[in-house]
C-alpha cells in the first residue's frame, strides 16, 4: 500500500517545529495498520536541489516511530519494503532528493509504483502540485483519497459550494497581487467580503487615504478599485488600526485612523473599532472563511486583531474554515481554537480558493 502524505514540517537543526501535518496524517495511517497493510509513506520535504541530508525526513520518521528507508526508489526502497510486516508502517526518503519526482518523470513514477500495489492520496497540500507522487503513481495503481484530504475536500465544498448563508469571507495577508485571484473568485459566491492585513492599505490608498510609510502595491490600485466596484455593499474594510514605525516587538504603538498617517508610522493591525464591526459582521455567518492574518500577527503588538477576528469566528457558531499557511500558523501561535476546519493546506487551500482545479484530486477522479 502505497500512501502520499504531506510532511512537509518546518526542520530546523533537524528539529521539527511544527508537527501539524504529522498529526493530521495519523488518522488515515492508524486504519490502514488495523486493517494490517504494509504501509509505504512518500512525502517531500522543503524543496531541495538534489539529495541534502538537512532535508531528510528521517526526523520525520523517528517522531512517528516508524520504518524509515534512505532513499524513495531503488535498493534502500525496495530492501525496506520487502523486511515490512502487515500493519508495520515506513517512510520513504524525501521524494524531492530525485528531480524527477517534481519533472512527474514516468520512470520514476514507474519505481515508486512498483512498491505498492494500491495507492492512496492523502497529502490535499501538495494536491496542486503535479509531481511523480501526486498525479504520475495515481495513474499506474488503483488510486483512492484519504481520510484527511476527504475532510479537507468536503470542508472546502461545504464552505464554498454548497454554504449556509450568509457566507462571511476575510481575506487578509500582505499583497493584493497574490490575493487577487482569491478574491475574484470568492466575490460572486460570499455575502460579505472582510479586507484585512495589509493588502487592505492598498484598498486604503486606493480611496485617496494617506498611508504614511505602511506597505502598499501601488501596482496593484487599479485592482484595489476595480474590486471595490464590483464588490459594491459586500466589502467590508478596516475602520481603524493599530500603528508603529516599525514591525517591530517593543515599538510605542497608537490606535489611529485608516485615512491620515503621521509620516514615518504604518499601519500594522486592525485596531478596536474594526474589531468591533466585524464581530457583528460575524455574529449573524453561518459560514464563514478566513485566510490571512489581520495584522502582523507573528509579533505581539500586532497580534490583537488576528486574535479577536478568530475569536469572533470561533464564538459564531458558523460553520469556519480556516485555510491557508500564515492563517494556520498564527492560529497555532495564538492557542485560537473552535473552527470547524483548519486546512492543512498552503498554496493547496489558496489554488482551491481561487477555483482552479487541483491536479492531485482531479488524477483521483479519474482525470
Ligand atoms: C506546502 O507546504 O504548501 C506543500 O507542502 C507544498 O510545498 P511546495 O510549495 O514546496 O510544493
Amino acid at each position: 500500500m502505497l500512501l502520499r502524505e504531506d510532511l512537509n514540517v518546518p526542520l530546523a537543526d533537524g528539529k521539527i517545529e511544527d508537527d501539524t501535518r504529522i498529526t493530521a496524517a495519523e488518522p488515515t495511517i492508524k486504519r490502514l495498520r488495523e486493517r494490517d497493510a504494509r504501509v509505504v509513506v512518500m512525502s517531500h520535504l522543503g524543496r531541495p536541489q538534489g539529495r541534502d541530508e538537512s532535508q531528510s525526513l528521517k526526523p520525520v520518521a523517528e517522531r512517528m516511530g516508524v520504518e524509515f528507508a534512505s532513499d524513495c526508489v531503488g535498493p534502500p526502497a525496495e530492501e525496506a519494503v520487502g523486511r515490512l510486516r502487515d500493519g508495520q508502517v515506513l517512510l520513504l526518503e524525501n521524494l524531492r532528493f530525485h528531480p524527477e519526482e517534481e519533472a512527474n518523470d514516468p520512470g520514476f513514477a514507474r519505481q515508486l509504483a512498483e512498491l505498492g500495489d494500491l495507492y492512496v492520496n492523502d497529502a490535499f497540500a501538495a494536491a496542486h502540485r503535479a509531481h511523480a507522487s501526486v498525479v504520475g503513481v495515481a495513474r499506474l495503481l488503483p488510486a483512492y483519497a484519504g481520510a484527511l484530504m476527504l475532510a479537507e475536500l468536503e470542508a472546502l465544498h461545504r464552505a464554498l459550494d454548497d454554504p449556509q448563508r450568509p457566507l462571511v469571507a476575510i481575506v487578509g495577508g500582505a499583497k493584493v497581487s497574490t490575493k487577487s485571484g482569491v478574491v475574484r473568485s470568492l466575490l460572486p459566491r460570499v455575502d460579505t467580503l472582510i479586507v484585512v492585513g495589509a493588502m487592505a492599505n492598498t484598498f486604503f490608498k486606493a480611496r485617496g487615504a494617506d498611508v504614511g510609510a505602511s506597505l502598499v502595491e501601488d501596482a496593484s490600485l487599479d485592482d484595489a478599485r476595480a474590486v471595490e466596484r464590483e464588490a459594491g455593499e459586500k466589502l467590508v474594510l478596516p475602520v481603524d488600526s493599530v500603528c508603529a514605525r516599525k514591525p517591530e516587538a517593543g515599538q510605542e504603538t497608537r490606535v489611529l485612523g485608516v485615512d491620515r498617517m503621521p509620516a514615518g508610522w504604518m499601519i500594522l493591525d486592525i485596531g478596536p473599532r474594526s474589531v468591533e464591526l466585524f464581530t457583528q459582521r460575524l455574529a449573524g455567518a453561518r459560514t464563514v472563511v478566513w485566510n490571512g492574518p489581520a495584522g502582523v500577527a507573528e509579533i505581539p503588538e500586532f497580534s490583537s486583531g488576528t486574535r479577536a477576528l478568530g475569536e469572533a469566528i470561533a464564538a459564531s457558531g458558523a460553520f469556519s474554515l480556516v485555510g491557508g499557511g500564515d492563517t494556520a500558523a498564527a492560529v497555532e501561535k495564538l492557542g485560537l481554537r473552535g473552527f470547524s476546519h483548519v486546512s492543512t493546506g498552503g498554496g493547496a487551500t489558496l489554488e482551491y480558493l481561487e477555483g482552479k482545479e487541483l491536479p492531485g484530486v482531479a488524477v483521483l477522479k479519474g482525470g
